[in-house]
């Protein structure tokens, strides 16, 4: 949510910055901004609503401001509306209505995050004098610093700091003081925030993508710590203004993994990268054909102690969550909840202390997905994540953490995280099912084999996506679209649904099959697309009867089966078919065409699949 970058060093800031802020416009789009200053002279801010090709426009690609000290934003509206007044940066002095051109002498900053406590932090600014000219928490933020600095006269780092003690919420802080050219300084807690050092320059990002083109080592602030960054130099403070040691992370994934290396948006690179981020996931911690999870820190011992997993998760990570519940409890035969992270952070369920809390993000960032597991670790029960981002904070801050390899994802419409959570968590019930003597031998090397062959499958559904383009074209105006499924498959059509309604607007709700009939079916009218999930042989029937009472109330039916399904087609109007594997493991299949789906039909009604309206990649506040 909100993207912010910094730089400091010997080129020209403004073309960096732009370039930084593109790679990370899938975290928010509202509007966006930026603040250089040329040496000791004042910052000049220019800021645009819409898409950051506006403010690139406006400022020439940055060759129309001067100076090699800058600082970013790109926002996702939390306090006011997305206008340019309400767009970063903010400043401590007055703003032109615009909330363009040189700022007052002062402190100039962006903020990624929010601040909870604003109104009061506000209403005691009023109090000293302060005037607004925006309705956001961050110029609150901005113009505390600004009262601090000049209250006590100790300098920025003394500022910040008396700042975060007063501020209660989450934030990725940058800032620019007028009598401290060529320098930034920097806070952060609970926002993502990474900084690069290279070649004499000093790069800020919110993620890696931003400055990966610069340096593969960066620094992983952690949360309350400061840093004052000069030209090719980063110090580092605690909240005591102490200085502190950071190590750097190198990054491994090569920079054109964060390009659209020939595809028309990420979200279509990103669903054709699944085979390899499933494969780079097994291949993670499959030894010798066992799986093996030294790495991730879980022993066998503790496997046979648990007697119940609760996964708690946000989104498409939930709808993973969903997934495995079903594969858990058949494999390891171990009760699992799925949660999602907004509603367990505050409920008070009496909790099994031999529990495993099983946080899943991508992002590793998501505010309701991290407090969940504070939550838990508060609680005293063993955590573990199933994380993409190396180094953010859930995978910091869980007990355990199980990578998924599936290299950064961009488009806001999850796809090759979503598959390779899943695969991490059918690895992990495969193991529990084999520890804890619910799985033979050869039960356990069959399943392993299977899981083996996914990629492969994967890839050839994948050669198939002209059918669901074509049907897809013949849907796209469709306003109403229903999932229906049992099992595993329910938790597929909750996927699905989702990948539909975020990028193609399109209102689709997924359903466990026999709940249809319980209200919903009054709203299954002449051509209605229902599209039915049938990859467990067990609930097949059931389904197709669930699917021949939508049919005879007029709606459209699509199937999704198994290859040898082939009566499918006595109901069904359209009908998509994926390779045979292990009934634990469809969803991995079934959830391509789907994918494909939404894409497609997002394209066919001229949307922008990668930045749907409304939506950020990683939602970092409440
Ligand atoms: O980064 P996370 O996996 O924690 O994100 C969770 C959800 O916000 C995310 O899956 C969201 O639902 C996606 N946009 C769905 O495509």
């Amino acid at each position: 949510m909100c993207g912010i970058v910094g730089f400091t060093g010997h080129q020209q800031a403004a073309p960096i910055l732009l370039e930084g802020l593109s790679k990370l416009e899938y975290r928010g789009y509202d509007s966006a901004g930026l603040a250089v200053r040329d040496g000791e002279n004042l910052a000049e801010v220019v800021k645009s609503t819409g898409k950051l090709r506006n403010l690139a426009e406006k400022t020439n690609d940055g060759l129309a401001i001067h100076g090699t000290c800058g600082i970013g934003h790109t926002r996702w509206a939390t306090h006011g509306e997305p206008s340019q007044t309400n767009a970063h940066p903010h400043v401590s002095g007055n703003c032109t209505r615009s909330g363009s051109g040189p700022v007052e002498s002062g402190v100039v900053g962006v903020h990624n995050g929010i601040i909870e406590n604003y109104q009061e932090l506000k209403d005691k600014l009023l109090r000293h004098g302060y005037t607004f000219y925006s309705q956001t928490d961050t110029e609150v933020l901005i113009k505390l610093v600004d009262y601090y600095y000049k209250k006590y006269q100790a300098g920025p780092i003394d500022a910040i700091n008396k700042t975060l003690v007063r501020v209660r919420g989450s934030y990725a802080l940058e800032v620019m003081f007028t009598d401290y050219p060529g320098e930034i300084f920097v806070a952060r807690k609970d926002s993502p925030m990474i900084i690069g050092v290279a070649g004499g320059e000093t790069y800020v990002a919110s993620d890696v993508p931003a400055i990966l083109k610069y340096t593969r080592n960066v620094y992983y602030i952690g949360n309350l710590q400061l840093a004052r960054l000069r030209p090719g130099q980063a110090i580092f403070y605690d909240l005591n203004g102490d200085e502190i040691e950071i190590e750097p992370t190198e990054i491994t994934f090569s920079a054109e993994a964060a390009e659209k290396g020939g595809y028309e948006y990420f979200m279509m690179k990103e669903i054709h990268e699944q085979p390899k981020a499933v494969l780079d996931t097994l291949n993670s911690v499959l030894k010798e054909d066992r799986i093996d999870l030294s790495e991730v820190g879980l022993t066998d011992e503790e496997i046979q102690n648990i007697s119940q997993i609760y996964i708690v998760a946000c989104g498409s990570a939930w709808h993973v969550g969903m997934a495995a519940q079903y594969i858990f409890e058949d494999l390891a035969e171990l009760p699992v909840r799925v949660e999602l992270a907004s509603e367990f952070r505050y409920r008070r369920m009496p909790l099994d202390s031999n529990a495993l809390v099983v946080v899943i993000s991508q992002s590793g960032e998501t505010a309701d997905s991290l407090a969940a597991l504070r939550e838990a670790k508060t609680k005293g029960l063993k955590t573990m994540g199933i994380v993409n981002v190396v180094g953010s904070s859930i995978a910091r801050e869980a007990d355990r953490v199980f990578y998924t390899l599936a290299g950064p994802e961009i488009a806001v419409a999850t796809t090759k995280a979503y598959s390779a959570q899943l695969i991490a968590c059918d690895i992990l019930a495969v193991q529990f099912g084999k520890v804890r003597g619910k799985l033979t031998e050869e039960q356990y090397g069959e399943l392993i084999a299977k899981l083996r062959l996914l990629p492969e499958k994967m890839s050839r559904l994948l050669e198939e996506k002209e059918r669901i383009q074509w049907f897809a074209a013949k849907f796209a105006s469709a306003k109403d679209v229903f999932f229906v499924g049992r099992g595993i498959d329910y938790a597929i059509g909750l996927e699905g649904s989702l990948k539909m309604k975020e990028i193609s607007y399109i209102h689709s709700e997924a359903y466990a099959a026999g709940e249809l009939k319980h209200g919903t079916i009054s709203l299954i009218e002449d051509g209605t697309l229902v599209i039915g999930l049938l990859t467990q042989q067990d609930l097949y029937e059931k389904t197709i009867s669930n699917m021949v009472e939508c049919k005879s109330r007029g709606a459209y039916l699509m199937g999704l089966t198994t290859y040898g399904n082939y009566g499918v087609e006595d109901t069904a109007d359209f009908t998509v078919y994926i390779p045979k594997t292990d009934e634990h493991f469809a969803a991995s299949l079934a959830v391509i065409p789907l994918q494909l789906l939404g894409y497609y039909l997002s394209v066919a009604r001229g949307l922008d699949v990668d930045k749907p309206r409304n939506l950020a990649k990683s939602v970092t506040v409440e």
